[in-house]
């Protein structure tokens, strides 16, 4: 019997960083990316060499067909048996011993636009899979595992989703990821107080400016800020960093803290004078 972590854009940048630090603490994975899986073939031999189950579960979080295929990988993989038409599940059975979701998968605008400039297309591009998709999914998982929790109240459970600062700090060149960040903070309080009776609870990781692929293209720009002094602690951020923080909230070292954002920026917040 083990416990199972879903991370959702786990095959790199800081999803991976989160699986890695789960692997350490012997949770078994099932990773989600949008890439066919021989293209995930390193990322999944490294997690498993921590001597884990590793499962891939491709599929587009933004989209319902995606999102069905994503249940459906992660329901096989935990070994429980899907509705015919695949929109709910038997539950978690007994060798599952708990379930943690990750919603990391998330989407930078493709263009960086001025506010006055941003597409439709953009819009709904970033919108459907940082908000939408993860509502979604969320849901999917979340009434799974309420019945999981209600037929053992031993079954752990944990709702855990990666935000940005964008979700308070303002970007007026993609300002449709700041309304999906922002949209995904409320969306974690929601249910947080709705599934606080049922004894799972959901916190919110809100990372700053961490190197990886999404912020390749703006390194420069960004090594020039912390030089100037963009965050207290003068460095970028790792997704090791964020993987500590998931770790730690899915520990259960954080007991009576639902609802609850844990900031991984450095101090980038922080209002100074
Ligand atoms: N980097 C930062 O500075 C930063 C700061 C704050 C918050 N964040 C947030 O942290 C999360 C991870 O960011 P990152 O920097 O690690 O991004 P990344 O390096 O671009 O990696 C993105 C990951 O998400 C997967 N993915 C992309 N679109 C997907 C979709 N539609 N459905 C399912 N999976 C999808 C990718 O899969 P493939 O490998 O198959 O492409 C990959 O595993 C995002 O939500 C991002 O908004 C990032």
């Amino acid at each position: 019997m083990n416990k199972v972590a879903l991370v959702t854009g786990g095959s790199r940048g800081i999803g991976f960083g989160i699986a890695e630090k789960l692997a350490a603490e012997k949770w078994d994975l099932v990773i989600n990316g949008v890439r066919e899986e021989v293209a995930v073939a390193e990322p999944l031999a490294a997690l498993r060499k921590h001597g884990v189950r590793v499962g891939y579960a491709r599929g587009d979080v933004g989209s319902a067909e995606g999102r069905k295929a994503i249940y459906a990988a992660t329901h096989a993989f935990c070994g429980s048996e899907l509705a015919r038409d695949g929109s709910s599940s038997s539950g978690f059975k007994s060798q599952v011993s708990g379930f943690l979701l990750v919603n990391n998968a998330g989407v930078a605008p493709k263009v960086r636009a001025d506010l006055l400039e941003t597409s439709e297309e953009s819009y709904d591009y970033v919108v459907n899979t940082n908000l939408r998709g993860v509502f979604f999914l969320t849901q999917a998982f979340a009434r799974d595992m309420v019945a999981a929790k209600k037929a053992d109240p031993k079954f752990a459970a944990y709702i855990i989703s990666i935000t940005s600062i964008s979700a308070t700090v303002v970007s007026i060149n993609r300002g449709e990821y700041c309304i999906a960040k922002a949209g995904l903070s409320m969306m974690s309080q929601l249910f947080a107080a709705r599934l606080g009776a049922d004894g799972i609870p959901v916190y919110e990781v809100r990372p700053g400016v961490i190197k990886t692929d999404m912020t390749a293209g703006v390194t420069e720009k960004y090594d020039k800020l912390i030089a100037g002094g963009l965050n207290i602690q003068p460095r970028w951020g790792y997704p090791d960093d964020v993987g500590k923080a998931v770790a730690a909230l899915s520990r259960g070292d954080f007991p009576f803290s639902t609802g609850q954002v844990v900031m991984v920026d450095g101090g980038l917040v922080v209002p100074r004078l």
